[in-house]
Order: structure tokens, then C-alpha cells, then sequence
């Protein structure tokens, strides 16, 4: 599975991204926004483990972003049961040096629209915490809309923050 972008592509994981990913994800300023199942620090065990369960994935959920033909980051969808089962949850992420290029509006963009072609979803969903401003720019720019604030919905690293949802209907 790949789909390009413009200077990225999507594509699946390899054996050979274990050192990109531990070297990119490995960085409290990325970690800081995402759940705690994203460890910091992210160890070469941590990458193994991520890069073995991700190339047994089916149906393809996750994707590495490719620059240069080394993984940059990576963006996903989670599907869910019972009545969420027709709205997924996206998230992303993406190297600290990487930041700043317009990458990932595009990206949500090209992961929202494989979404929509290739699964009986209706919405994608986001939910961000309250001190992540880039990763709420990255929504707005991919089309998302602000629904709501859950008031002190999360802590991350012994801070309660507000969570904001973002969401996107299928057309
Ligand atoms: C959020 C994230 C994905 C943004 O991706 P990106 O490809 O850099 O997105 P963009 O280039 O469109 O930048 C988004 C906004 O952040 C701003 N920004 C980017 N890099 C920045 C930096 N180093 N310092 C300050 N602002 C920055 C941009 O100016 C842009 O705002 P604008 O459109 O108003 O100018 C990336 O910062 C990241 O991976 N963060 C850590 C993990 C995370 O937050 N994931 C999402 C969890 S919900």
C-alpha cells in the first residue's frame, strides 16, 4: 500500500525502519502530545516490537511517512466496536525536524480520503489535547471541524488538560 504526497509518501512499515523510527519518535516534544502508549523514551525494543506488530497488520490501518525514502513519522486510523464502529479515530505524528513543512494537513487529508474509499466508516475523529495549537492547525487545514472541549479530560506528564474533538463526515 503507498500513496504519495507531495514530498512524502505513505507506505507500509519495513524491518529496516526499527532506527529512523526510534531516532524520530525518540523526543519528549513529540511525545508530550500523544497517549501514554507512546513511551518516552521510545527505545530500539520499543521500535522492534511497534515495527513487527505493524507489518502483520490487516486490514492496513498505519503508515509510515516516507521522506527520502526514511520514515519521518507515522499516521493511523483505529477502528472501533459496538456503536462507534462506523467512527474512526485518526492520529499522527511526525520528527521534530520535519516540523513546519505542511506535511501532515496533507497527510490527514490523503488518510482521510483512503478512509472513506476503503471502509464503511461515516467520521473520522480527533481528539487533541488542549496545549497541542500545531496539531489543532493540522486539523483545520485538513478540513476537520472543532465540536467541542472536554473540560480536564486528560493528564499527560502530571498536567490535567482540556481535550478538544475534531471531526470530519464522510461526504
Ligand atoms: C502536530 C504536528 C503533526 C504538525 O505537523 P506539521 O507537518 O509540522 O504541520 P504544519 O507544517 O502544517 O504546521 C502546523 C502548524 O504548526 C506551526 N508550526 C510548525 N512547526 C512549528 C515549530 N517548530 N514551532 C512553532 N510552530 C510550528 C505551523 O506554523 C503551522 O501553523 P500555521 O499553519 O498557522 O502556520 C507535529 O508538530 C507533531 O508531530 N507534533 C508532535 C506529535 C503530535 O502533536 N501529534 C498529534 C497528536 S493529536
Amino acid at each position: 500500500m503507498e500513496i504519495e504526497g507531495q514530498g512524502f509518501t505513505l507506505r507500509g512499515w519495513k524491518e529496516s525502519d526499527v532506527t529512523a523510527l526510534q531516532r524520530n519518535a525518540d523526543n519528549p516534544n513529540v511525545s508530550a502530545f500523544l497517549l501514554d502508549k507512546f513511551p518516552n523514551p521510545y527505545t530500539t525494543d520499543d521500535a522492534i516490537w511497534w515495527v513487527n506488530l505493524m507489518s502483520k497488520q490487516d486490514p492496513f490501518l498505519n503508515f509510515v511517512i516516507g521522506i527520502d525514502g526514511e520514515l519521518a513519522g507515522g499516521i493511523g486510523i483505529e477502528l472501533r466496536a459496538d456503536v462507534y464502529r462506523k467512527c474512526a479515530l485518526i492520529g499522527y505524528w511526525l520528527g521534530e525536524s520535519y516540523w513546519g513543512r505542511g506535511i501532515m494537513p496533507q497527510a490527514v487529508k490523503l488518510v482521510a480520503d483512503y478512509t472513506f474509499a476503503n471502509f464503511d466508516i461515516h467520521r473520522l475523529q480527533a481528539g487533541i489535547f488542549g496545549n497541542n495549537t500545531r496539531s489543532m492547525r493540522v486539523l483545520e487545514k485538513a478540513g476537520f471541524v472543532k465540536e467541542g472541549i472536554l473540560k480536564n479530560a486528560v493528564i499527560k506528564n502530571g498536567v490535567v488538560l482540556d481535550e478538544h474533538v475534531y471531526g470530519l463526515s464522510r461526504n
